[in-house]
């Protein structure tokens, strides 16, 4: 039976620790840490993260200021918002929820936030200082999953990780994390051959496909570590891409879902504002 990460718990832990940081940087600099959340649209799924990151950002005592565009509106009235955040030093960290209405250009609206405000770690230069090994911001969500890893003193070095899944926003940048810590990495997707034979070899297994239930016991190695950072909304509520109930039973570490994953995610966004406005400052 596996032992189970409590992401929420974690990242209670995170934010409470994030707090004194806050409020002796307050001290010291004499002025507040600000993010700015910009929301474009009504993605119901989109609303929910964007109002618990405002949500988690005050519990911090960081400051928050939120931007709420509508579906239509233009380019230039979003490229607008960002270019004037960027202009603004009291603005450490900008966060453009995505995904954004289609007739938008996602790469060009965000290439517009300076890479020192990027909280998301998702311009090319935070992402290519990832890939060197040089200090960057790293993307919430895999900066979490490592988090997670450390918490419980899972080792790393040496063994066989495997990340299904090839986004740029996880599963790209959770491999760069998982090699710096001296893994021996596999990335899967869609077009992989034996899938089932290469995720049996994982000693850690992330799991950030977007399917329900997607990773079977069968798939599983005895021991490993199992990592799942599916959200899938089903009509049985929130599944992640791991089938928890029969893969916990072989697992040494699962992480649940909701409870796992998610809630590391904003934590550490919050860190990676926190450290924005560290490097900033500076
Ligand atoms: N949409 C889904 N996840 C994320 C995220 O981590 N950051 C932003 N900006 N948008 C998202």
């Amino acid at each position: 039976m596996a032992n189970i990460i409590d992401g929420k718990m974690l990242a209670q832990k995170v934010k409470d620790e994030l707090k004194e940081k806050v409020a002796n940087f307050k001290r010291e600099f004499g002025r507040d840490i600000t993010l700015a959340v910009i929301l474009v649209g009504e993605n119901p799924a989109s609303q929910v993260y964007v109002k618990n990151k405002i949500k988690a950002t005050e519990y911090v005592g960081m400051k928050s200021l939120s931007f709420y565009l509508p579906e239509n509106a233009t380019e230039e009235q979003v490229s607008d918002t960002v270019k004037q955040l960027a202009e603004d030093k009291s603005v450490d960290g900008i966060l453009v929820q995505l995904p954004l209405p289609k007739h938008l250009d996602e790469n060009k609206i965000l290439n517009l936030i300076p890479a020192n405000k990027d909280v998301d770690g998702f311009l090319a230069e935070n992402v290519g200082n990832l890939m060197l090994g040089q200090p960057c911001t790293v993307a919430c969500t895999p900066f979490g999953v490592l988090k997670m890893l450390q918490s419980e003193n899972i080792e790393m070095s040496g063994k066989n990780a495997v990340v299904i899944g090839r986004s740029n926003i996880v599963g790209k940048p959770m491999a760069m994390l998982l090699l710096k810590e001296n893994c021996t990495v596999t990335i899967c997707h869609s077009k992989t051959k034996n899938l089932k034979e290469v995720c049996k070899n994982a000693d850690i297994l992330v799991a950030a496909i977007g399917r329900p239930k997607f990773v079977t016991r069968d798939m599983v190695k005895d021991g490993a570590t199992v990592i799942d950072v599916g959200i899938n909304r089903t009509e049985n509520g929130l599944v992640g891409d791991v089938d928890y109930e029969n893969v916990k039973e072989i697992a040494s570490y699962i992480t649940p879902v909701p409870g796992g994953v998610g809630p590391m995610t904003i934590a550490m966004l919050l860190e990676n504002t926190y450290l924005c406005a560290v490097r900033n400052v500076k």
